[in-house]
């Protein structure tokens, strides 16, 4: 198979979360550079124009996402690209977390991102192509106050994505995380002021990060560049956490 050849077969990507935040930053990336980006979250208002899709689907539900998979390629071929981004946060201190809202974040922050991969890396791997990009967090790699279920389901995904990248580098796919640090969202915008501004005063580059901070890293991974880079942890985050 020719570079060319593989990367006419790349052109469909999917972005989980796609409707907003560091989601929608991505898809339009993805889309400026060039690839055909279908979109998967909860609901839409609309098809944004730099989506050639936008579906909605609950990535914590396999039989949804598998159908919707289906759906895609049906219409519009093989997909060669996942970025999993969807993520949820549901923050308390352990001793007072509501069970079931450390059993949601799993599942969404880290059964979602299963749940697609299962869908798709049979078709990348008969087709020898494929990108997995997975939207890890900073707070995976450190621990953080109130966050013991999203921390957990991050710091999986990472374990998730090194074994989904032992088991297909043969294969011509590769699979990465990306653990952004603070990066102004509607999830960071929801915060309390005060605990905002003092994480704000933490990052050594003196600014938050921008959802195109992320969404160019996510380019990288993406592209055919990257190919001998696997199982890897690219944080992006200011310098606030060097593992
Ligand atoms: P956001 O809350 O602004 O957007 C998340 C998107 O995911 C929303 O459009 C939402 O509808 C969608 N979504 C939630 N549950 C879903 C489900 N079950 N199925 C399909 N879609 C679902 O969040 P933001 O800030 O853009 O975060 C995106 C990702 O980046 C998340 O995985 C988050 O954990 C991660 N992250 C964010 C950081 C930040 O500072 N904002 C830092 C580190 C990681």
């Amino acid at each position: 198979m020719t570079p060319i050849e593989k990367s006419v077969k790349s052109q469909i990507a999917i972005v989980t979360g796609a409707a907003r935040g560091i989601g929608e930053a991505i898809a339009r990336r993805l889309a400026a550079d060039g690839l055909q980006v279908v979109g998967f979250d909860q609901a839409w208002e609309s098809r944004p124009a730099h989506l050639i899709s936008a579906l909605a689907v609950d990535v914590s539900d396999f039989g949804a996402v598998d159908q919707a998979i289906g759906d895609v390629e049906a219409l519009h071929g093989p997909i060669g690209i996942v970025v999993n981004n969807a993520g949820i946060t549901r923050d308390a201190m352990s001793h007072k977390m509501d069970p079931q809202d450390f059993r949601r974040v799993i599942d969404v922050n880290l059964v979602g991102p299963f749940n697609l991969c299962r869908a798709t890396l049979t078709g990348m791997r008969d087709r020898g192509y494929g990108r997995i990009v997975n939207i890890s967090s900073m707070n995976a790699l450190r621990g953080q106050y109130g966050q013991a279920n999203y921390a957990a389901a991050k710091a999986g995904l990472i374990a998730m994505t090194k074994s989904i990248a032992l088991e297909t580098a043969a294969k011509g796919i590769t699979a990465n995380c990306i653990a952004p640090g603070f990066i102004e969202t509607d999830m960071t915008r929801a915060m309390r002021p005060d605990i905002r501004e003092a994480e704000i005063a933490k990052i050594p580059s003196g600014r938050i990060g921008t959802v195109e901070d992320v969404a160019n890293a996510v380019s990288y991974l993406a592209s055919d560049a990257a190919s001998f880079m696997t199982g890897q942890v690219m944080s992006v985050n200011g310098g606030q956490h060097m593992p």
